[in-house]
């Protein structure tokens, strides 16, 4: 047999620098690792509800019509989340997942040597879309676990082309608020573009919360960021979208892919938006599994970040990998602090309250070891 050289790929020394994404643990592959029957998934934000039936019964009218291509258009979802927000249908751009929308904004705006703010710790694919960009990523670190908006205005400059905001932030549940992203805004050059990843918006109950919408009916340069990934429950299905003026729409529909939103998240979507008794059965679940984690914390000494999300951003006082380890043991999967910057923090998903027993018994047990 003669034997091939395979000449050596190459890719570029950003492309090295990229780390693939690392998602919290699979239920399943839990389940096979530690031999467990029983898994409780607390690690990565998804409703314990599930979807609206609503969704569920959509999906399955359109399966038998998958051998067709989606409309890549979204005209149907479009038009029901344009008249959920009372907008314009030209002001939406669907994605894979706001994830998708992350990327096309780093696509489409960024130019090697071009500058991203964003706060540490933050969502993490910001700085993915800076680094495929060949572009460099200035992170400000959080002030009481929330962004420091006057500390990221101050490091704009002639570069900087893209600031990225979670809010609620990803992974300590924190706000800024209206009048804070306001003062941020009238401090940004025209060149510039406001992202705020409003994932968790569906969760906040502070009324200071931004009111997004007013700021791109005002015409500036913000775009925001939802998902019905999140209180939708639809975390599987890949769906989510943007809400701009249609100047900053246009620019990200030209490196869209062609059908980026498959034809059973569409008509899902459609369903799930009209089922607000859902969206608002999920809040009420998790409101008050919020008051019931925030007592149990008090209880045990810990303290937590306020949150205006689904999960709970605690300091358990030790080694958060180790609390992981033995809570993975007992079943109840989480996210450590540790890859975030913070390692005595646990990132837990606020769950059903029997999820939510389960997991403060299991935390109780590896405390008292
Ligand atoms: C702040 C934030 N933005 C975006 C996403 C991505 O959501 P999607 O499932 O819509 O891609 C997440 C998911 O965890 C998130 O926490």
């Amino acid at each position: 047999m003669s034997v091939v050289s395979t000449p050596a790929l190459h890719v570029g020394e950003n492309i090295s620098r990229l780390i693939p994404y690392q998602p919290g643990k699979p239920i399943e592959e839990v389940k096979r690792e530690l031999g467990l029957t029983e898994v409780t998934k607390l690690a990565s934000n998804e409703n314990p509800l599930g979807p609206s039936p609503k969704a569920v019964q959509a999906m399955r009218d359109v399966a038998e019509k998958v051998y067709l291509y989606p409309d890549g258009a979204c005209y149907e979802l479009r038009q029901a989340v344009a008249s959920h927000l009372n907008l314009p249908e030209d002001h939406l751009i669907f994605g894979n997942g706001s994830d998708e929308i992350i990327h096309y904004l780093g696509v489409t705006y960024l130019q090697p040597g071009d500058e991203v703010i964003q706060a540490d710790p933050s969502f993490v694919r910001y700085e993915a879309a800076a680094i495929l960009n060949d572009a460099p990523c200035i992170k400000v670190p959080l002030k009481h676990w929330t962004h420091d908006l006057e500390a990221m205005a101050d490091q704009i400059t002639e570069r900087t082309r893209l600031i990225f905001i979670a809010n609620p932030n990803n992974p300590t549940g924190t706000i800024v608020t209206h009048r804070e992203v306001e003062t941020l805004l009238n401090r940004l050059p025209a060149r510039v573009l406001l992202a705020l990843d409003e994932a968790y918006f569906e969760y906040v109950e502070n009324p200071d919360y931004p009111r997004g919408v007013e700021f791109v009916q005002e015409g500036r340069n913000v775009i925001l960021l939802r998902t019905f990934s999140k209180a939708y429950g639809l975390a599987g299905l890949r769906l989510g979208y943007g809400i701009a003026r249609p100047e900053i729409v246009g620019h990200l529909d030209q490196v869209r892919e062609p059908f980026n939103v498959n034809l059973i998240a569409q008509a899902a979507g459609v369903a799930a938006i009209a089922d607000q008794e859902h969206v608002e059965r999920s809040r009420q679940v998790n409101a008050a599994g919020k008051r019931m984690l925030y007592g149990a914390f008090e209880a045990l000494g810990m303290e937590y970040a306020p949150t205006e999300g689904n999960f709970i951003w605690v300091d358990v006082g030790r080694n958060s990998r180790e609390v992981f380890n033995a809570l993975l043991k007992r079943g109840v999967i989480v996210r450590t602090g540790d890859i975030f910057g913070a390692p005595t923090h646990l990132r837990v998903t606020i769950g059903t309250q029997s999820q939510n027993e389960t997991f403060l018994n299991a935390l109780e047990e590896v405390l008292k070891q």
